[in-house]
């Protein structure tokens, strides 16, 4: 069966171009070494099995929405949230860290997303994509050590094109919903924000100050991105 889910074909070439300039930029310079905050790299281990799903369960969902150019498109996207993964694996090793095999913020998140259809799962993983703009922001920002500022401003600039992609995704399958039904949406979405927020503020805080960036600065960073990305999902056509 063919839905006609709307035409995803310039985020394909758009994801098709981040990997291309990806295998031509090469490798940041691993042998540099890095020297980070033992607080920065418990963070990160963190990050680096949330970035690390398998997204089979995406994948599958994506091609059960019946759109091929969107299916396609997801299969890169996965592909990146694995590179971010290893980036991160590679910067740990730089800085004579291990890799985690796991962490219960993740299994959580994990469980939860399975557990859903596709607009779901997006919802849910909008929340993941927009900390993620936060944080990277904020390590790029405040990190003194060059080789992790370089690492999360490559994830940054892949992260600031995986929040539009998964909007217009979004509010295409909000279509035709109701504004009732929009602005119940939207009450579920900030609350599950909230939570998510609260969490990574909470867990990964100590290693936020340690690159300059409060508690409340991440959370409202955090809820401005957020702000955007409802109002443009949830606002009736
Ligand atoms: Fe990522
Ligand atoms: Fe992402």
């Amino acid at each position: 069966m063919t839905v006609d889910t709307g035409d995803f074909t310039a985020w394909l070439r758009d994801f098709e171009g981040a990997a291309l300039l990806r295998d031509t930029w090469g490798d940041p310079d691993w042998s540099r070494g890095a020297r980070l905050e033992p607080a920065l790299v418990r963070s990160l281990q963190r990050f680096q099995v949330g970035e690390d799903g398998d997204g089979a369960s995406l994948t599958a969902k994506a091609d059960q929405a019946g759109d091929r150019v969107y299916a396609e498109t997801i299969r890169l996207f996965v592909a990146e949230e694995r590179e971010h993964a290893r980036l991160l694996g590679r910067l740990l090793e730089a800085a004579g860290a291990a890799t985690i095999p796991g962490h219960w913020t993740d299994a959580a998140f994990v469980r939860l997303r399975r557990l859903l259809g596709l607009r779901t799962e997006l919802v849910v993983l909008m929340l993941a994509e927009v900390v993620a703009l936060a944080y990277y922001r904020a390590v790029r920002d405040g990190v003194r050590d060059p080789l992790a500022a370089e690492v999360a401003g490559r994830i940054l600039a892949d992260e600031l094109r995986h929040v539009p992609f998964h909007r217009d995704r979004l509010r295409r399958s909000f279509e035709g919903c109701s504004r009732r039904s929009r602005t119940a949406v939207a009450a579920l979405w900030w609350l599950l924000l909230a939570g998510a927020v609260t969490v990574v503020a909470l867990d990964h805080g100590h290693a936020l100050r340690g690159v300059g960036a409060s508690r409340t600065a991440f959370a409202r960073e955090v809820v401005t991105a957020f702000r955007g990305v409802v109002a443009d999902v949830t606002r009736a056509a």
